[in-house]
């Protein structure tokens, strides 16, 4: 995330007219030798392996987090007391009891002014961002079903054993990491929040992985030295220093049912054969149906039940047009849009934010903060909770 957040900070002032201009201050890591050359190649201007030093430096306005989950609670506590806006990755924390106390420092810091954010950078895909606006305009009606699945399937049993298997660390496996993007999904698109689970799995099929030799090796920058789609190269790459067990899951499914009525199915996975980076949601509503799937991100269904039986169907809005939200700054219709840009439009939408006013009005649909990332917190805990005992979890019973 180091290259995905500091590419999207670099981009936005050559691509947006932004009212504030990110200039990319400092960077904190861990290893020394490698940070300087990161600090070089993004275009950070100083570097430091303590990130208390960005929490006492006034010239730092905002903390971007993109570090493994167990330390995102202290890192982003500490900046908000210190009256930093802090935008932190997914999943808010590794348990329920840090993202509360994060959701708590950020109400508080609110009350001087200070934003906190979460990086469900999905939300800035623009076909997301479409439906979400149709589901508001009432477009698809009342809704029946929500069908949310994110699936990956590099972790089979030849991937190495990060922080990403250790629950002390990462809180869970699939769940956090990929689940907690689908549920802030369907909050975003449905404006409805999860009521209940209604019942949920969770699989560990890999408990034995092989420890990572170069303990500063990360996942990715293992497979960057690798090949990505071989999780057998990523392994070798890594370099092995006997086997460690996986205390997470690799797979978490739910069912759920939505204050409004709706029901819901989550299905999260990293091994999931034949699955790349499935992450896709579809909307069921008397209506009419929506459908995102982030392979053909550029792409957003719709199928329009109003329409006479005769010629309805699903209709494949490329939403590569001007009128669609952020397209225009980027290139001719049609032209299309990656991964990166989801992050770098939301890096511009959080100078919005910031600079408040006119822009802050302008920002196309809301932002996630840290009360959001809370409220899927909720709902992560909820389902690995009705995991474990086999039985229904209300969301009220989970504070
Ligand atoms: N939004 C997304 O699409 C997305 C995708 C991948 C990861 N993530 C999230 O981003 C975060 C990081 O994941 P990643 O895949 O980049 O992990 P990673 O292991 O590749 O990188 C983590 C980095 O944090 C550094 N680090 C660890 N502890 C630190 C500390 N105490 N102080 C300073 N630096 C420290 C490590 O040196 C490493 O450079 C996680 O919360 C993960 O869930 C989000």
């Amino acid at each position: 995330m180091g290259r995905a957040h500091s590419n999207a900070w670099g981009q936005v002032g050559r691509f947006f007219e932004p009212a504030l201009l990110p200039v990319l201050h400092s960077i904190a890591g861990r290893n020394k030798d490698t940070l300087a050359a990161f600090a070089q190649r993004w275009g950070w201007a100083h570097w430091t392996v303590r990130w208390q030093d960005l929490a006492a430096d006034r010239a730092v306005q905002l903390v971007d987090i993109g570090t493994p989950n167990d330390s995102h609670a202290e890192i982003a506590v500490a900046m908000l007391q210190a009256g930093k806006h802090v935008a932190c990755e997914k999943p808010l924390a590794g348990t329920l009891a840090h993202a509360r106390a994060m959701r708590d420092a950020a109400e508080l810091a609110a009350l001087r002014g200070v934003q906190s954010f979460v990086w469900f950078n999905y939300r800035r895909c623009p076909a997301v961002a479409l439906a979400h606006q149709l589901v508001a305009e009432g477009r698809i009606g009342k809704l029946h079903h929500v069908r949310a699945r994110y699936l990956q399937s590099w972790g089979g049993k030849d991937t190495p054993l990060s922080w990403r298997f250790d629950a002390a660390r990462a809180g869970s496996g699939a769940h956090g990491d990929l689940n907690a993007h689908i549920i802030d999904l369907a909050r975003f698109l449905t404006g409805d929040e999860i009521a209940v689970i209604h019942g949920a799995t969770a699989r560990t099929f890999v408990e034995q992985r092989e420890r990572i030799a170069d303990s500063a090796a990360t996942l990715s920058s293992a497979a960057r030295r690798g090949t990505r789609t071989q999780p057998a190269a990523r392994g070798r790459s890594a370099g092995a220093a006997g086997k460690g067990r996986s205390t997470v899951d690799d797979c978490v499914l739910f069912l759920a049912g939505m204050a409004g009525g709706a029901v819901a199915s989550f299905e999260a996975s990293r091994v999931a054969t034949g699955h790349l980076n499935d992450n896709s949601i579809e909307l069921n509503g008397e209506r009419g149906a929506l459908r995102f799937d982030f392979e053909d991100m550029n792409v957003l269904q719709y199928f329009d039940a109003t329409e006479p039986r005769r010629t309805a169907g699903w209709r494949r809005i490329m939403v590569t047009a001007g009128e669609h939200p952020w397209v225009s700054r980027w290139w001719p219709e049609a032209h299309v849009l990656g991964y990166e840009h989801g992050f770098t439009n939301m890096a511009a939408d959080i100078t919005a934010a910031l600079a408040g006013g006119a822009a802050a009005k302008a920002i196309p649909v809301p932002l996630p903060t840290f009360a959001d990332g809370y409220e899927t917190q909720r709902v992560l805990e909820a389902s690995m909770l009705a995991a474990h005992h086999g039985a229904a979890v209300k969301l009220s019973e989970v504070r």
